[in-house]
């Protein structure tokens, strides 16, 4: 296998870099076609045109993909659009309406809780489902009547990397597509996105070059038991996303919140010993962000800021921050994937567990 890994030290690190590339395969049919139903299927024209709403169902990091979507579904569509964690929603009497539009995400497209969630909908009257899925012709895909699939290429490492921004893709044109068909989204604003997702790999290889930036901060979590990680908006998920890659592979106990929840209960937890990561770009939410660092400057705790050149931060007493790629505007969600990714790997690798395989968890959760 270190022929398959060519320069680098474990599958993780080979998947996050091949981001760029797998990102590109992804919008392909994207950028040739436009925003259209048909990227979605032979049956996509009618079922997006006649839903009223969207549900989304998933597990782990793709569940994370779907609470990102629903931002861009709700905004650039205005459809309503309900996230939930399949293993939850597959046990509990669901309130059902039959227009309303399931979408599965599922890297392995065989995880079990998936699948009989999808199941438990489709016998609760759900007309019509969609599979985001990154393996062609798995169980999910199979029983959904419509599929995108990603093109992220074969995932080996445990933990998602590129499996997860090219579902962030993958939901995003189907945001605008929903919002195309409803009048929502003219000629103008369909090139802007199409512009958009043409940058991406780009700003993402960008993103990518932080490495050594990003290593230099590990050192400084790795004897930590704690980390907190705080967006806002569309950054909310990517924290959550980061924790999450962090608990996984580095077994650092790691929460996120909506920074704005910060005062609700977890700035009790913030001193010295809790390093807080903020993602913070410059979006309409930047200033709140900024009052929520000061909470937490305040309590002792010293920041890890990931913040574009827009943002205006500078270094200070207990302030580190990397300058993350100028902001990319709708799809700035999926550039900051990558430093938290990142971030996770080098503390992992400073606290020497097995990065692929990390203790306890499984690739793909067939069983329940
Ligand atoms: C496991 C994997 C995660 C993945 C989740 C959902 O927990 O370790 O990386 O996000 O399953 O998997 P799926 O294949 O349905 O996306």
């Amino acid at each position: 296998s270190s022929l398959e890994l060519g320069p680098y030290s474990h599958f993780m690190q080979k998947e996050i870099h091949e981001q760029p590339k797998a990102l590109s395969d992804t919008i392909e049919a994207v950028l040739d076609a436009g925003f259209c139903p048909a990227l979605f299927g032979d049956r996509a024209d009618t079922v997006l045109r006649e839903l009223e709403g969207v549900k989304i169902l998933a597990c782990g990091t793709s569940y994370y993909a779907g609470l990102t979507a629903k931002y861009w579904i709700e905004s650039i569509a205005g459809v309503l659009c309900d996230v939930e964690i399949a293993s939850e929603y597959r046990y509990r009497e669901a309130w059902v309406h039959p227009k309303h539009l399931v979408v599965t995400i599922s890297q392995s497209g065989e995880t079990l809780d998936t699948m009989e969630a999808l199941k438990y909908a489709k016998s609760k009257g759900h007309c019509a489902a969609l599979s985001i899925c990154n393996v062609a012709e798995s169980a999910i895909p199979r029983a959904s009547e419509l599929v995108f699939y990603t093109r992220a290429g074969a995932e080996i490492g445990v933990a998602s990397t590129k499996a997860f921004t090219t579902q962030l893709v993958a939901l995003f044109t189907l945001a605008v597509t929903l919002g195309k068909l409803r009048g929502r989204v003219d000629a103008a604003a369909e090139a802007g996105y199409l512009e958009a997702l043409r940058h991406l790999p780009g700003s993402v290889q960008h993103a990518l070059n932080l490495e050594p930036q990003i290593k230099a901060w590990s050192e400084r979590f790795a004897p930590k038991n704690d980390a907190l990680f705080l967006g806002r908006g569309l950054h909310y998920p990517i924290a959550l996303e980061g924790a999450l890659k962090l608990k996984e592979i580095s077994y650092i106990h790691a929460e996120a919140y909506p920074a704005g929840e910060l005062k609700h209960g977890p700035l009790a937890l913030v001193d010295q010993n809790m390093p807080v990561v903020v993602i913070a770009p410059n979006d309409a939410l930047l200033e709140k962000v900024k009052s929520n660092m000061q909470e937490v400057r305040a309590r002792g705790g010293e920041l890890f800021v990931f913040a574009d050149l827009d943002s205006h931060f500078s270094e200070s007493e207990g302030v580190h921050v990397i300058r993350t790629p100028r902001h990319v505007g709708v799809l700035s969600a999926v550039v900051h994937a990558i430093p938290v990714q990142l971030l996770a790997y080098h503390v992992a690798l400073a606290r020497g567990t097995d990065v692929d395989k990390p203790r306890n968890l499984a690739k793909s959760v067939t069983v329940e």
